[in-house]
């Protein structure tokens, strides 16, 4: 899968101490998010032979190979998360300059506990991994405790040193918040626009759900969309309302608003669409390129007669999971009629925050100036609401 349009592909690098749990947020990471590799390079280094009797030289070997991989992979507009403790800031040029060359974002993440609980970590560290004894070995012969203290500082000096690197506190024992943490850094990057590929191409789909699947619109959507999109009842409260089919075709065709078109069917049929409109945030001039693509307005219809089975719910509810988790987006919103009472519900059902409520500033066609409201939330309180 192609890289989201409006966002660059992203070089993620997972620094830390050794045993702060790198690999394995990494691991998870990639098997959360399709089409993102991870490249690992302790585990590349074992696929070279002798490994074993000389660690150290595997890793020269290899290190080259995984950063011409990296740039592969980006270059094809793929995310690579890349768990790989670097102190050196010359070495962690290299892994910059490989993402800068195939024009991908580079995203760090250091993954830190305390100088004391790293090192206690470190010798706690369980798991099969073939290489954590080489490891154990090699930190013994360099110095035991002493070059892990040395490792923590020198890190911490890194952090301090790369304003670019977000700290995660990684919390012994407790992986899933850790790796919400992870996620939180990665959500709050920018995510800048580009001109390649679609900015619905980075999910996999059909997203499934338990009854429904979603999908992006094709032009062949036309028709069954405009089944319900003509009836009364739903043109109400919605943007346009066109009253014959060819009007209607015209308006869907439209590639800029097909691109930001899902489709929601239950049995192959499809019964309602959702609309994806990845924009940029407000901003001060001088951050402007920080609030690029990072936020979305999302809409939605359903056909009336599948309503009230909570089918639009669950739909939206998928959507605002793959805006959060697989598009790293920050904040989700919508606008509705005050008076349009189903959509208010819904929102309210997804846990949505009701932060806007306007007086009459809204032209219905009937010419009537309707209240309206305006509904959002944050990634941080989806986050919660899911660990609640
Ligand atoms: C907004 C719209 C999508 C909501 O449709 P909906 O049928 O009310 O929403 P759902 O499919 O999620 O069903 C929810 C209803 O089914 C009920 N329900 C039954 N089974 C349910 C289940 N398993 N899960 C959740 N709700 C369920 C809910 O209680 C709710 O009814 P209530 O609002 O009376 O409490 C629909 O009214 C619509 O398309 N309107 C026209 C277009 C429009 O206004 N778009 C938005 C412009 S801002």
């Amino acid at each position: 899968m192609p890289t989201v349009a409006g966002t660059l592909a992203r070089l993620i690098h997972l620094n830390g101490p050794p045993g702060i749990g790198k690999s394995t947020l990494a691991q998870r990471y990639a098997a959360e998010h399709p089409g993102v590799l991870n490249c690992d390079v302790d585990v590349l280094r074992t696929l070279i032979g002798g490994w074993r009797e000389d660690f150290n030289r595997a890793g020269t070997l290899i290190r080259p190979a995984a950063l011409a991989m990296i740039g592969a992979y980006l270059a094809s507009g793929h995310d690579v998360v890349f768990p790989q403790m670097l102190v050196d800031p010359d070495e962690l040029a290299r892994f910059e300059a490989a993402a800068a060359e195939a024009g991908a974002d580079f995203v760090e993440v250091m993954l830190m506990d305390t100088e004391v609980a790293s090192v206690e970590r470190f010798h706690r560290r369980t798991g099969a991994d073939p290489w954590h004894d080489h490891v154990r070995a090699i930190v013994t012969e360099l110095g035991g405790d002493e070059l892990l203290l040395r490792t923590h500082q020198g890190l911490v000096a890194l952090a301090a040193e790369r304003p670019t690197i977000t700290v995660v506190p990684s919390l012994a024992g407790e992986e899933d918040r850790t790796y919400d943490a992870v996620l939180a850094a990665l959500a709050d990057r920018t995510l800048r626009p580009d001109t390649k590929g679609s900015t619905l191409d980075r999910v996999a789909w059909p997203v499934r759900t338990e009854r429904l699947a979603i999908r992006p619109a094709v032009e062949g959507d036309a028709d069954a969309t405009w089944r319900f999109r003509r009836l009364p009842e739903v043109g109400e409260w919605i943007t346009r309302a066109p009253t014959n089919r060819d009007d209607y075709v015209a308006q869907f065709l439209d590639l800029g608003r097909l691109a930001k078109t899902l489709v929601v069917e239950l049995d192959g049929v499809v019964i309602g669409d959702l609309m994806l409109k990845i924009e940029d945030a407000w901003s001060q001039a001088e951050v402007a390129d920080r609030a690029q693509g990072v936020q979305a307005e999302l809409g939605w219809v359903l056909d009336p007669a599948h309503g009230g089975k909570g089918y639009a719910t669950e739909a939206v509810q998928a959507l605002v999971r793959i805006c959060f988790e697989e598009l790293g987006l920050r904040r989700v919103s919508a606008n509705c009629f005050a008076d349009n009472t189903a959509s208010r519900r819904m929102m309210e059902r997804l846990g949505m925050r009701l932060e806007l409520r306007t007086k009459q500033d809204s032209l219905h066609r009937s010419g009537r100036w309707l209240d309206g409201l305006g509904y959002a939330l944050l990634a941080g309180e989806w986050r919660a609401r899911q660990q609640a």
